[in-house]
């Protein structure tokens, strides 16, 4: 029996969670998995409804959990909020507290949607690519930062920092994952201009003793953005820190044609998880019934394999999404002339008569 906090957040979020939550709902009822669902605040909701983006409870709550599932969060309402109010220091604040620090994030091509993606078929056919993000340090947490003054004008300043500890633990995710997996590791840096990055790669090298039958290769982080878009299949795991992993991510998430098609894990030491999928809270299309659920469907996928050992149940969400893609129904986002489009509701609908008739 697992206890589940569900974290809706902002715009969209609630929308596509309740999608993932119907697909909960029938795992529950055909296949005894006895999921408890608690729901919880976070992002601006938590901010309107108790002052904080991140409440104590909310901590207090996932800490009882077995897993998290996440929604989205931030929007313009927020936006001139003082910093450590903004709904992002929410999300950035839980990953923190809860040292989730290795995130993965798999960019995988379905089939169907070849044509939606913006690069040729013949590039992106058979994409299946796994970026691994360090999520707790580097320059997203890095000190000091701020704005100040400083002769006379404003400075801003933000810290890139790694211990190596640090970079050992993430280079230990990454290698593992590979093992089971293309046995290639690409660590991403930028080690030509930056010192942390040239411990990042020394302490990339140290942790790949400890794996012979995994390959080892260092790019550096603009190069990796051009080889993304000229040649993403050369790439089976990637490895990098916070902020290049953030922006390296979003291109990934764009070669399998939209980026509302991608889960992530972010798991701390003991593989305890939240699940969110990667793009935002969307609020200009929010209530609209036409965001596309299936990232957030496809995070529940990834729980049931990383955190709850479900992975019969994991293979049976994500066969359930290729058979709707197959019957050619597609949400706005990934639709083309000819395609079956359907609202977020309808989506969810479909992944669940698809999942409860397999
Ligand atoms: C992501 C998002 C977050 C990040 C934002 C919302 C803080 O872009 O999960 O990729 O930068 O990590
Ligand atoms: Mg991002």
């Amino acid at each position: 029996m697992s206890k589940i906090l569900i974290l809706p957040g902002d715009g969209i979020g609630t929308e596509i969670i309740d999608q993932a939550v119907k697909v909960i709902n029938s795992l529950n009822s055909n296949h005894e998995m006895g999921m408890t669902l608690v729901n919880g605040l976070i992002g601006g909701i938590a901010y309107d409804e108790t002052g904080s983006p991140l409440p104590e409870e909310t901590i207090k709550i996932a800490k009882s959990c077995d897993s998290i599932l996440l929604g989205a969060v931030g929007g313009p309402k927020w936006e001139s909020l003082e910093r450590d109010l903004r709904p992002e220091r929410g999300l950035l604040g839980i990953r923190s507290e809860l040292d989730l620090f290795s995130n993965l994030r798999p960019a995988i091509l379905y089939p169907q949607l070849a044509s939606a993606s913006s690069l040729k078929t013949e590039i992106v056919s058979g994409l299946d690519l796994m970026i691994v993000r360090e999520l707790v340090s580097g320059i997203y947490f890095g000190k000091p930062r701020g704005i100040e003054i400083r002769d006379g004008e404003r400075f801003g300043i933000n810290s890139a920092t790694y211990y190596e500890s640090e970079i050992a633990r993430i280079g230990h995710s990454a290698f593992q994952i590979a093992q089971k997996r293309g046995k290639r590791v690409c660590s991403v840096d930028k080690a030509n201009v930056l010192e942390v990055c040239e411990l990042w790669r020394e302490v990339m090298e140290e942790v790949s003793l400890s794996y012979p039958d995994v390959a080892l290769s260092h790019m550096y982080v603009d190069n990796a953005a051009m080889q993304l878009v000229r040649d993403p299949k050369q790439f089976d795991v990637m490895v990098t820190s916070n902020l290049f992993g953030d922006v390296l991510s979003d291109c990934a998430a764009m070669l399998t044609g939209s980026i509302g098609m991608l889960p992530s894990a972010s798991l701390d030491k003991n593989n305890f998880g939240m699940y969110e999928p990667i793009h935002g809270s969307a609020p200009d299309i929010a209530g609209k019934d036409i965001a596309n659920p299936l990232a957030t469907i496809l995070s529940v996928s990834m729980m049931l394999r990383y955190s709850l050992n479900q992975v019969e149940l994991a293979d049976k969400i994500n066969s359930a999404v290729s058979t709707v893609l197959d019957k050619g129904y597609r949400t706005k986002d990934i639709s083309a002339v000819g395609d079956k489009v359907v609202g977020t509701e309808e989506m969810g609908d479909l992944i669940v008569m698809a999942l409860e008739s397999q």
